[in-house]
């Protein structure tokens, strides 16, 4: 299959609404990372992303709308605890989960009898909905299993030849997922978090569960509430080491391990001075919206440097760090090295 580049210049959004509305598949961005997007109500279409993907059938797909009204049709019913979110938080970076209507297809819903709505900011997206003329189904835009693509290069890497078309829309902002929240049970749940911050969840909302997955790897046979957590995700080809530890910590294990051919420090800005070996900085320590925004970049950077391990320091977990530290602890397969810490010496007697 030739895969088609689109531009807005060239009445790309024009297209990529022909190509889909069509039964075909057109990469798009989204505010968060790119999508590979396919009409949400046509099976068949949809079958087409889990086979370009290579994406596990039970694995449920996003549906975007780009006016909230497009929503009632999908969903047996809007609470208004919804509305309310929606209200706050789109267009934007969260995907609510509601009960699906009929209308839904199993396909898209990945055998599930509910349906995750997201309502996206990024211009070309609603454009490509609005000319598509139907809500379009868009996992990330990568092969199963490797990061996430924020880049129209990175996308178009991983998908040329199985897509009918990638639209070239620039970078992304945001640069992980959206936040991915379920309203199906009594007590709203944070299932996956991204743009939008438990904070930001909790003052709309009131009560939220995170679910354990969020910062935990699932125990062997435990229940995945969403299908995506039970699956090793947004690694790159290198074997990532998360380190927990204070940054004078992390240095002093780093530089400890000498330069080793194809270990990479993946760090902060401040601290990629200070480490002994090649390193990938994803962003001031403080500033966690430039290192969601960064993450999948550099992880993508380690492949493209045929790099074989990297040593990536841990974010916090306030705010949009919480998604960052997600990231990275599913590209380690949550395994997650604690420093042990200074030595205290103390004077006894
Ligand atoms: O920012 C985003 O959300 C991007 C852009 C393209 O919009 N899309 C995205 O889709 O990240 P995807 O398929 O890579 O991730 C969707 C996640 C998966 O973990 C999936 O299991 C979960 O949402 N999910 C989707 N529908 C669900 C449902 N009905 N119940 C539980 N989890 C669901
Ligand atoms: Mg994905």
């Amino acid at each position: 299959m030739i895969t088609e580049i689109l531009r807005d210049s060239q009445g790309g959004f024009a297209r990529a609404g022909e190509i889909l509305r069509a039964g075909g598949l057109v990469a798009i961005p989204t505010e968060t990372v790119y999508g590979l997007a396919a009409n949400a109500l046509d099976p068949e279409a949809v079958k087409g992303i889990f086979k370009a993907k290579g994406r596990p059938g039970d694995n449920p797909l996003i549906v975007h709308i780009t006016e909230v009204s497009q929503w009632a049709p999908l969903v047996s019913s809007l609470p208004g605890r919804a509305l309310k979110l929606a209200e706050r938080c789109w267009p934007g970076p969260l995907t609510i989960i509601l009960p699906k209507s009929p209308l839904v297809p199993y396909e898209t819903s990945g055998g599930l009898d509910t349906v995750a709505v997201r309502c996206p900011s990024h211009p070309a997206a609603r454009a490509v909905i609005n000319a598509a003329g139907v809500p379009l189904a868009a996992p990330s835009a990568n092969i199963s299993g490797r990061p996430s693509p924020t880049t129209f290069a990175h996308t178009y890497e991983d998908l040329s030849g199985l897509v009918d078309a990638v639209l070239d829309g620039g970078d992304c902002q945001v640069g992980v997922e959206s936040t991915v929240v379920s309203l199906c049970g009594d007590v709203p749940r944070l299932l996956r978090p991204g743009g939008v911050t438990e904070g930001q969840l909790r003052s709309v909302l009131g009560e939220l569960e995170v679910d354990p997955a969020v910062i935990g790897e699932l125990k062997p046979g435990e229940p995945a509430r969403s299908p995506g957590m039970k699956y090793k995700h947004y690694a790159p080809r290198a074997r990532i080491e998360v380190i927990d530890g204070s940054p004078e910590e992390y240095i002093e294990y780093v530089n400890s391990l000498g330069e080793t051919q194809g270990t990479y420090a993946l760090c902060f800005d401040e601290t990629a001075a200070e480490v002994k070996m090649p390193a990938l900085a994803y962003g001031p320590r403080y500033d966690r919206e430039t290192q969601a925004r960064r993450l999948f970049y550099a992880l993508h950077r380690l492949d493209e440097l045929g790099a074989k391990r990297a040593l990536a320091q841990l974010p916090g977990r306030t705010g949009v760090g919480l998604a960052v530290y997600n990231r990275l602890a599913r590209a380690a397969g949550f395994c997650i090295e604690k420093l042990p810490g200074p030595m205290i010496v103390g004077l006894v007697g």
